[in-house]
């Protein structure tokens, strides 16, 4: 029996993680998976209830539990509350807590959908890559970082762009290892023309691969240069690695040159326990999206794959994970759509009958 913390968040959070919870409850029925869920809040819906965005009882439960499914968090209800209590700030909390440096970002395609993408389709179909961003360093965690007035009254703010060996290493053997079950190749991303921390970067993985990952054909990209090549011929990557602030700007890109932000899962991973359970943080890709939070939507499936990530990256549970991923491919093909990858001919649902539509597909699979 494994046990999942769930986190549905804010905004649309609470929607998805429905029709999720949907999926959940069905594979447990029919004994195809042993999970048993809790759930508690993060994000601004925490801020309400307790004044901050992470107590310390939910990132207790979050350590306790073999693996966390997180909805979204954020909104414009909580935009003036201190930078500190934020609730972005219980994410990355929770991050930190956990202890998972190695954020896993797929941009796929499913072919249903290839031309949902604003580029030509011949460029994005059939794309499949796979970002392997840090996740607990660099810049975002870094020290010093704060804010003075100066004498004259003017203001200062800094934040320090920092990584020591070992994070770089770790994070490194994670691309490899997964490069390794794909198409043994790694492009690893750097600003090392200016920045040192990112020459340690280079070298590091450059040493590291050397040493021991000799069949991984690794590569090495200025990230200007690589925002751009994303767009230009992204089928031209195959794992890609770099740090926490250029993975986070670049995924998003990712995510947009497929066309379906709310089709792309992620995965959070931190060391494995004895038990060889990896400690997972598991959450859709898009957003909160408060906009049309509570209206019935939201697209569920990034949240369902999310979850099919947990089952293959955290569980160790392939097959399972790839029945789910095979009921959306089914419930894609039958032209069923919610509101965001609408196309002219297909039949527009909910997020309630889009969950309905995927337990379905999984009646048929099982
Ligand atoms: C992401 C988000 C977060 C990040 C924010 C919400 C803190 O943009 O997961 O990509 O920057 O990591
Ligand atoms: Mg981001």
């Amino acid at each position: 029996m494994k046990k999942v913390l769930i986190l549905g968040g804010d905004g649309i959070g609470s929607e998805i993680m429905r029709e999720t919870k949907k999926v959940i409850d069905f594979l447990n029925q029919q004994k195809i998976i042993n999970i048993e869920t809790e759930e508690s809040l993060i994000g601004g819906v925490s801020i309400d209830a307790h004044g901050k965005p992470l107590t310390e009882e939910t990132l207790k439960m979050a350590k306790n539990a073999d693996a966390v499914l997180l909805g979204a968090v954020g909104g414009p209800k909580w935009d003036n509350v201190g930078q500190d209590i934020r609730p972005e700030a219980g994410l990355l909390a929770i991050r930190k807590g956990m202890g998972v440096y190695a954020n896993l970002r797929p941009a796929t395609v499913f072919p249903e959908l290839s031309d949902a993408s604003t580029l030509k389709e011949e460029v994005v179909s059939g794309l499949d890559i796979m970002i392997v961003r840090e996740l607990l360093g660099g810049i975002y965690f870094g020290e010093p970082r704060g804010i003075e007035t100066l004498p004259n009254g003017e203001k200062k703010a800094w934040n320090t762009l920092v990584y020591s060996t070992h994070e770089i290493e770790r994070i490194a053997k994670s691309a490899f290892d997964i490069a390794m079950v794909r198409g043994k190749k790694v492009c690893s991303l750097d600003k090392s023309n200016v920045l040192i921390s990112t020459k340690l970067w280079k070298d590091t993985v450059t040493e590291y691969r050397n040493k021991y990952y000799p069949e991984v054909e690794l590569s090495h990209m200025y990230v200007d240069n690589a925002s751009m090549q994303l767009v230009r011929n992204p089928k031209q990557f195959d794992v890609i690695l770099t740090t926490n602030m250029f993975g986070d700007i670049l995924s998003d890109c990712a995510a947009m040159v497929t066309g379906s932000l709310g089709m792309l899962p992620s995965a959070s991973l931190g060391e494995k326990d004895e038990n060889g359970v990896v400690k997972g943080l598991f959450e859709p890709v898009h957003g909160s999206a408060p906009d049309i939070a509570g209206k019935d939507l939201a697209n569920p499936l990034a949240t369902i794959l999310s979850f099919a990530m947990m089952l293959k990256y955290s569980f160790n549970q392939s097959k399972e994970s790839d029945i789910i991923v095979d009921a959306i491919r089914n419930v894609l093909k039958s032209g069923i759509r919610t509101k965001d990858i609408m196309q002219k001919g297909k039949i527009e649902v909910g997020t309630k009958a889009m969950g309905d539509e995927v337990i379905l597909a999984l009646q048929n699979l099982v």
